[in-house]
């Protein structure tokens, strides 16, 4: 069922991003064709998947959170192509492939991020990807901007620079794994509900606790693949946390409890969907597969 609803989603987001990155003159060839390598290049989808999911969990049409979609991978793929840089971590191999700035240069990578991130936002705001009232546009912009920014994804990536070689303890790992990764997961689910145009005080607030919940686990499962998964199968190099000495959930729990701890945010995140009917078994089984993947 993952596995079908994982391909339809991800060949719509696929199409739809497709679309963007066409150079509007020559002179700018080459950072669009860093933006498109940096973004056309596999990856799981997980956000836009999220996405799609909440709004059809509100009963939307899949369709209709096509913008949100696509801004939510922009931003993903720009944190990564930052994140992979020799100032941050340093990595050469992303989804299987050179980083953006071993196959490009630095420069250029810094520069195709930079782009990624103002084109999230113009694929939010693009009424070919999706319309919807100008407020719930507003709704998406505010949210996706601190999901983003200091206050969120950027801020985790501070902290998780600054923790190289520390001892943290679980308070200050679970803050840091919130901002660098479950920002924007929030994110994700949130931008999704409100784009079916169905979103109510009472069905943010579920799921919220349910993207809360899935955000922690996603970057907790990362964490443990570093260790026991392997290089081929990741598509990014294996040990890279233990190599620089980061902090992770299995260096400080160790991997049988950090594997404990995921299985109990999976279990938080279902039972903040008991409210929802059918529609929500997408959003269900992300919440599996987030826990269960190998890459
Ligand atoms: C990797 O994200 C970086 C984290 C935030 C943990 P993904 O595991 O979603 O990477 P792709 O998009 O599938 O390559
Ligand atoms: C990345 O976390 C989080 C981002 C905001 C990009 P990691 O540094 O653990 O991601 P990977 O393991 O390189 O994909
Ligand atoms: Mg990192
Ligand atoms: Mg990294
Ligand atoms: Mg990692």
């Amino acid at each position: 069922m993952i596995d079908a609803y994982q391909a339809s989603s991800q060949a719509r987001v696929n199409a739809a991003l497709d679309t963007l990155f066409t150079a509007p003159s020559p002179e700018l060839g080459r950072l669009y064709e860093a933006m498109r390598y940096s973004v056309m290049n596999g990856g799981k989808r997980v956000r836009p998947l999220l996405a799609y999911a909440a709004c059809e969990a509100l009963g939307g049409a899949a369709e209709q959170a096509n913008g949100a979609a696509c801004a939510v991978e922009l931003i993903h793929a720009y944190s990564l192509v930052h994140d992979d840089l020799p100032a941050m971590d340093d990595d050469d191999l992303r989804r299987g492939q050179p980083t953006t700035h071993k196959k490009f240069d630095e420069a250029c990578a810094i520069l195709a991020g930079d782009g990624l991130q103002s084109l999230a936002f113009s694929a939010l705001l693009d009424p070919a990807l999706s319309d919807c009232p100008v407020q719930i546009r507003l709704d998406m912009v505010s949210a996706l901007a601190v999901a983003a920014g200091p206050a969120g994804m950027v801020g985790g990536q501070a902290i998780d620079l600054g923790s190289v070689g520390l001892k943290l303890d679980q308070d200050a790992l679970e803050y840091m794994h919130r901002h660098k990764t479950g920002a924007l997961i929030e994110a994700s689910v949130r931008l999704g509900a409100l784009a079916s145009g169905r979103a109510t005080a009472q069905t943010l607030q579920a799921l919220q606790s349910y993207a809360r919940a899935i955000g922690l686990a996603f970057q907790v499962q990362d964490d443990i693949l570093d260790v026991e998964s392997d290089t081929q199968t990741l598509g990014k190099r294996q040990g890279a946390d233990i190599a620089r000495d980061k902090p992770t959930y299995p260096a400080l729990l160790g991997l049988d409890a950090a594997k404990t701890y995921a299985l109990e945010l999976r279990d938080q995140a279902l039972a903040a969907l008991r409210p929802f009917d059918a529609a929500a078994e997408p959003l269900r089984d992300l919440a599996r597969y987030i826990v269960e993947r190998r890459s």
